[in-house]
């Protein structure tokens, strides 16, 4: 056989034993067959380049290059179901459901409500060819290379299966408990901070631009929604019951029912029973099996009349407070969390639970040794709810007596627990803003996680894009003392040497593994370097955002810059100049002026200056300027011959409009290109909305005034 044919038997071969263990859980060969086979699948790819194919067995392990995930459009768009919390609705969907078919039997089908991420995959001649995220409903990410990894997913589905040529499929992707506990462990030992709850951890990963990590993360899905036209079924369940058969991986979970008893039995049975499920489920979801009557009920504007989500009440668990430990954020904001005895709470141990704020606290009124009440709902971390009056004494302090009297119960007050007044880091007076529920530290150039969060955000994509330098590798520079603000960024150059070593034995950025080769580290501190280089270019407006004053956004950063023209001019703006701006307010002025009153900021900024940063306007942003779009509002939409949507984005703003991301009575009009989103289509029409092609847009901002 040649090579050719063997790389292709290979990969064939690969696919149906990955299927054999990843759906299937019954692999017919060992582990280590497996690795061979891979293995020399590998070795001929190496030696046949022009045999590429994304979609090879060999792509699940992920590539180390960053992937800049595209916004595309999603063919149909992917609505949401209604949520229910109780019977009695559940009981009112039946009955609209059975009205609507005006009293014609029905099937529901039932279904778990499994909690991670939606994500809508597309197969065209057996192959995947897209995976998409939900997004907003109408576009999501295109996240395609990670999702090849995820091993339950097929990438070729076998010979001759009835499946049509074109079809989409919807699901959801989850981290399994075990890679869950597993991935959280690690973090715990690296210092880093955890994830919440699988789902968190499987949207984190999945929008990881590491494809490798995603890889090593133990990422799985269900399949539950088929569509396309020449579907083979006219049932939901019967639909499944074919991607099942075609290699997906589709919940065995399912039942058709005919009765509303079925259904409370359905539920019933799983509130408890998701307990040993291997993934975390947050409800059930009821459809209406037939097609057509799905299509007869049709649609709302958001969500379709054939289907509805039940949601388990949010499981509650009861343990007592031990501590409260004040916690402050990157942005300053301290936040209050409880230390608890550990319980048992939807599928974790719990020792943490977060009492929100100073508000929620006070609320609360708790003292250490209080039993409280613990919730975790889907997505959100433990809370405290409230506390068991009767219990607010612990075990312990009921059996403390008072010395006077060794019979009497301890009669000392439990000591109540307060806010603190001072940051617990870095012991500056804490500060409350206007409007604002939390408190802050306000000391953003002396207080460790204040100035990692400021240099986080100077790296971000929207401001200096260094994006080959993650916030872990930030952190490891900074706990290693290699940096201290932003501004040491541009020195690492002379120190690159000893980056590179340190890099290698505290292999903490680097997502490759551990047996990965000195070339991945150094081509990985040459590319930091590089992308820190590069920044050097990145337009003042961005540097102006990048320096961190509070409340200077993307929009007031590109209006001061636009208006001011340079560093020097902003710095020395009065709070009358500052104020006499479109768009800047008192809180935004007071800001500019105690930023660049503080000598430690201005000293900050002489640094950048003198490494190259860009600190005034563009000749040619300067030329370009024009008001012709001034006072206008316009979203943009759709996907464009001439431009990016970036760059419509910039000109937008080079000319005065401004670009918002959702139509309202107050857009002036939408740009739109191919493809535009149906519901913003039809939200355009509803409000009488001018739609505009690119080319006329283009004509208007080209044209002589
Ligand atoms: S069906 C039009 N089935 O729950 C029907 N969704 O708001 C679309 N989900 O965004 C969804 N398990 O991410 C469906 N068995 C299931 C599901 C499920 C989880 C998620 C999905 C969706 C959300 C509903």
């Amino acid at each position: 056989m040649d090579e050719k044919a063997r790389i292709l038997q290979l990969r064939d071969e690969l696919h149906r034993h990955n299927y054999r263990y990843y759906v299937e859980n019954a692999p017919v060969i060992s582990d280590q067959e497996f690795d061979f086979l891979m293995h020399e699948l590998q070795d001929l790819e190496a030696r046949h380049p022009e045999l590429f194919d994304p979609n090879s067995p060999t792509q699940r392990v992920g590539s180390d290059l960053n992937n800049e995930f595209e916004t595309v459009l999603h063919s149909r768009p992917m609505l949401s179901l209604g949520n229910t919390y109780n019977r009695q609705e559940v009981a009112d969907f039946w009955q609209r459901v059975s009205d609507g078919l005006m009293g014609a039997p029905f099937q529901i089908c039932c279904e778990l409500k499994f909690d991670g991420l939606s994500i809508s995959l597309h197969y065209e001649d057996g192959r995947l060819v897209r995976a998409v995220t939900r997004g907003d409903g109408v576009q999501g990410d295109d996240v395609t290379a990670n999702v090849r990894t995820i091993r339950s997913i097929p990438l070729q589905l076998p010979a001759g299966g009835d499946w049509p040529r074109e079809f989409e499929i919807r699901g959801e992707v989850l981290m399994p408990w075990s890679s869950f506990d597993r991935l959280n462990a690690e973090r715990e030992k690296a210092d880093e901070p955890l994830f919440a709850n699988p789902r968190n951890a499987a949207s984190g990963t999945l929008k990881s631009k590491n494809s490798s990590t995603v890889a090593q993360r133990g990422l799985d899905a269900y399949l539950y929604y088929l569509l396309g036209d020449g579907i083979p079924g006219d049932g939901h369940y019967q639909n499944l019951e074919a991607a099942a058969r075609w290699g997906f991986q589709v919940s065995k979970n399912m039942r058709l029912v005919s009765t509303l008893d079925e259904v409370f039995a359905y539920i019933d049975y799983w509130d408890e029973e998701r307990r040993n499920l291997p993934v975390a489920t947050d409800g059930v979801v009821l459809k209406v099996n037939s097609l057509a009557q799905q299509k007869s009920l049709g649609m709302t504007a958001k969500s379709p009349r054939w289907a509805i989500a039940y949601k388990f009440q949010a499981e509650q668990a009861e343990t007592t407070l031990r501590q409260v430990v004040f916690q402050v954020g990157r942005t300053g904001a301290v936040t209050p969390v409880a230390n608890m005895d550990p319980v048992q709470l939807a599928g974790t141990q719990v020792r943490r639970a977060t009492l929100h704020n100073a508000d929620v606290m006070a609320s609360l009124d708790l003292h250490v040794g209080d039993r409280v009440l613990v919730e975790k709902g889907g997505e959100i971390i433990p809370k405290i709810v409230g506390k068991k009056e009767q219990g607010a004494r612990s075990k312990e302090q009921e059996n403390t007596v008072s010395p006077s009297n060794p019979l009497a119960p301890c009669p000392l007050p439990l000591a109540p627990i307060n806010f603190v007044e001072r940051c617990p880091v870095c012991g500056s007076k804490l500060v409350r803003y206007e409007g604002e529920a939390a408190y802050y530290c306000p000391n953003d150039t002396g207080c460790p996680p204040l100035i990692l969060g400021r240099i986080e955000h100077f790296i971000s994509r929207k401001a200096m894009n260094i994006n080959s330098l993650g916030p872990e590798t930030v952190d490891d520079y900074f706990r290693r003392g290699l940096i201290h603000d932003a501004a040491d960024l541009y020195e690492l150059k002379v120190k690159s040497e000893e980056l590179k070593v340190k890099n290698k034995s505290n292999n903490s950025e680097d997502d490759t593994n551990s047996d990965s080769s000195l070339f991945t580290l150094q081509s990985s501190v040459s590319k930091i370097l590089a992308s820190i280089e590069e920044s050097k270019k990145i337009p003042f407006e961005r540097v102006l955002y990048a320096i961190g004053i509070r409340f200077v956004g993307e929009i007031a950063a590109k209006t001061l810059a636009r208006y001011y023209g340079s560093m020097d001019k902003v710095a020395s703006a009065t709070l009358d100049s500052l104020l006499q701006i479109n768009g800047i307010g008192e809180v935004i002025a007071g800001s500019v002026i105690g930023y660049f009153a503080n000598p430690i900021n201005r000293a900050f900024v002489e640094r950048l200056r003198g490494y190259g940063l860009q600190m005034e306007i563009g000749e040619q942003q300067k030329q370009a300027q024009s008001d012709k779009l001034e006072g206008q509002s316009i979203v943009i939409s759709g996907v464009f011959q001439h431009h990016s949507r970036d760059e419509y984005k910039a000109l937008i703003e080079q000319h005065g409009g401004k670009n918002v991301g959702s139509i309202s009575a107050k857009t002036s009009f939408v740009l739109a290109g191919d493809n535009m989103g149906p519901a913003k289509l039809e939200k355009a029409q509803k409000l009488g909305i001018r739609i505009m092609s690119e080319d006329e847009f283009l004509s208007i901002i080209n044209s002589e005034e």
